[in-house]
């Protein structure tokens, strides 16, 4: 691995949205992904198993080589990167900047849907930073705990009922406030960005955090670190197999890289 390998870590596959985002625009780059399936969801976790896992992973991640990591979830984004951030030299990114800078842009109504996990949205960070960047800004924000399961079990299509159903739950009212911008601040609903859309209808601007997150690290540092192309290596907690067919299916491609299962540590 070179010196300047990044790691990108998630929960499961929903970090695989800001992943595949960076290989494209930082090819000559080695990068490596943790999915930790075997602890999936992060959700609906108390702040302290959040910091334990951030850590574990973070360090995990260290050990591999990397030298520079995005906690491609929002979760531990808003609830435990700031702290984990002072505890080692590595430089750590998260979800949550880029996509608000993001929605500052486009907004024409000042009318921001923020979505994400229950403690992602417990957590206020999100919209802390969405009222100072966007003073006056009406806020709608929704946790969806109902998506990340839905989404890792390949269920991703408006036409399915059970999909469609915790779409209208948690976006009937957005929808009506008239929101001209919607934060996905779960990386792993980029996924199901296409019911989404079809759901909200024309005008609503989806705006992708791990997207926006890949694009602003990618803007940071260069992409010539090789004159080949960079490694794609991916670990999982989970299942190696199950990791790669249901990521392949979700992303509409192979993944570029051998899949490593990794047994799962002990949680506090
Ligand atoms: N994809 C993660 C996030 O962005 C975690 C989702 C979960 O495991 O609940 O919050």
């Amino acid at each position: 691995m070179s010196d300047c390998t990044i790691g990108v870590f998630d929960s499961g596959l929903g970090g695989l949205t800001a992943m595949e985002a960076l290989s494209e625009l930082c090819p000559n780059r080695d990068i490596v992904y943790f999915g930790d399936t075997g602890h999936m969801p992060y959700g609906g976790r108390s702040r302290e198993q959040l910091l334990y896992m951030a850590r574990k992973n973070v360090e995990f991640m260290e050990s591999l080589g990397c030298k520079l990591i995005l906690a491609a979830c929002g979760t531990v984004t808003s609830v435990a990167l700031d702290t984990v951030a002072k505890e080692t030299d590595t430089p750590l990114f998260g979800v949550a900047e880029p996509a608000i800078a993001k929605a500052k842009e486009l907004t024409r109504n000042n009318k921001i849907g923020f979505i994400a996990t229950q403690a992602c949205i417990d957590s206020g960070f999100n919209q802390a930073l969405l009222k100072e960047a966007i003073p006056g800004a009406e806020i709608l924000d929704r946790a969806c705990p109902k998506f990340v399961p839905l989404i890792e079990q390949g269920i991703c299509s408006l036409s399915d009922e059970r999909l469609y159903e915790a779409i209208d739950e948690y976006l009937r009212d957005i929808k009506a406030a008239g929101a001209d911008c919607l934060i996905l601040g779960c990386t792993h609903y980029p996924i199901i960005a296409k019911a989404i859309g079809e759901y909200m209808g024309e005008g609503v601007n989806l705006i992708s955090s791990g997207g926006e997150a890949a694009a602003a690290l990618a803007g940071m540092i260069s992409s010539e670190e090789h004159s080949r192309p960079g490694k794609r290596t991916y670990y999982t907690s989970g299942d190696a197999n199950t990791f790669r067919c249901t990521a392949e299916q979700l992303l509409g491609k192979s993944l570029s890289g051998p899949v490593i299962g990794i047994e799962p540590y002990e949680l506090i």
